[in-house]
């Protein structure tokens, strides 16, 4: 950093200073005490009888300067100023700041480090840290989801339910948050022209209903969407292959909705917060969104 005094500087800053200190005790003294040296018969005297006064300037003045000067001292002497001489007490803005963060680790430390470890569930029983969840989640998260979390057709997956496309246990929600998540799925288009996709378009609506059994889009089923969706639908987290026969779409459950979806492909993206939000703030969010066991 150039811009900081160098050694040389910062010598000449300290003997600027103390000169400067020690020429004004020596005027006082010359002033004040030295005065009487001084005697009336060194005065010049003009017209007949107006005398220069050797008078010395008021009292007061002399204790003014001379209390300014002795705080200066004292100053220098405890405080960083003279130069690079970090003064008795050692303080500086840094060390302030240090100790500032250290009173916030002694406040809020202890919590943040109980809520790292502690179990998720027993963490989202915990009313106080979940309303402090709340707030992390409306500050990064509701942009998206929603205040409610419910998402919103067809972007956003409500986070609020029990369709989990990438995994609803913690440790999936937290890969989720941590590392953000990108959807690929091609269409289909090109592969299956107009007719193909309508009957995949039908039996998907099928599978919904239970209904896909003996369905004449089985055989492409199985060929071109089993392998991510699973033979009955039910999908894949690992590839956030999402279940299609629970009724659950992100892109609409009307036939135009997933005939556009299967045509065209879809690759949603969640972004990853890993970067933005630290471990405990991620933690209070799984705890925030996982199901409770047992639902
Ligand atoms: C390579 C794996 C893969 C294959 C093969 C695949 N899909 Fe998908 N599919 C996905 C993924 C991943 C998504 C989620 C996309 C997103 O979230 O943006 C998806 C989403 C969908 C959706 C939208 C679901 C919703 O919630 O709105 C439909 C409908 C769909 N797929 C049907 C099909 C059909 C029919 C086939 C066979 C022609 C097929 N998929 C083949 C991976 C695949
Ligand atoms: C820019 C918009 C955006 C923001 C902000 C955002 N998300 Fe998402 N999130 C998405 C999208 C889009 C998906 C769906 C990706 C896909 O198609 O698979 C998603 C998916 C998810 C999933 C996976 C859902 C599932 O069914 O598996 C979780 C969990 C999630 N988000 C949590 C969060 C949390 C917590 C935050 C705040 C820290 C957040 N998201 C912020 C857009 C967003």
């Amino acid at each position: 950093m150039a811009e900081l005094p160098s050694d040389f500087w910062t010598g000449w800053i300290a003997t600027i200073t103390v000169a400067s200190l020690a020429g004004l005790g020596w005027l006082i003294y010359s002033v004040y005490f030295a005065a009487d040296t001084h005697t009336e018969q060194d005065s010049p005297v003009w017209d007949g009888e107006l005398r220069e006064g050797a008078h010395p300037a008021p009292l007061w003045w002399f204790w003014l300067i001379f209390v300014s000067l002795v705080i200066s001292v004292l100053y220098l002497m405890l405080y960083p100023g003279l130069g690079s001489h970090a003064g008795a007490l050692r303080w500086s803005q840094g060390g302030e700041l240090e100790s500032s963060i250290a009173d916030f680790e002694s406040e809020f430390g202890v919590a943040r480090r109980l809520a790292a470890e502690a179990d998720i569930q027993e963490l989202s029983q915990d009313h106080a840290l979940m309303a402090s969840a709340q707030r992390v989640y409306d500050r990064n998260c509701a942009v998206c989801h929603g205040y409610d979390a419910k998402g919103l057709t067809p972007y956003f997956p409500d986070l609020t339910d029990d369709a989990w496309q990438w995994g609803g246990g913690a440790e999936q929600i937290e890969q989720s948050i941590r590392d953000g998540r990108h959807a690929v799925m091609v269409g289909w288009l090109q592969v299956l022209g107009e007719d193909g996709v309508d009957q995949l378009t039908d039996y998907t609506l099928a599978l919904s209903r239970g209904a896909a059994e003996n369905h004449a889009g089985q055989t492409a089923w199985m060929q071109f969407c089993a392998a991510c969706h699973g033979p009955d639908g039910a999908g894949n987290p690992l590839l956030g292959a999402p279940n299609l026969a629970d009724g659950v779409y992100l892109y609409g459950d009307d036939i135009d909705a997933i005939r556009h979806s299967i045509a065209m492909g879809r690759n949603g993206q969640m972004p990853a917060f890993g970067e933005r939000l630290d471990d405990t703030q991620i933690r209070l969010l799984v705890a925030l969104l996982t199901p409770p066991t047992g639902r």
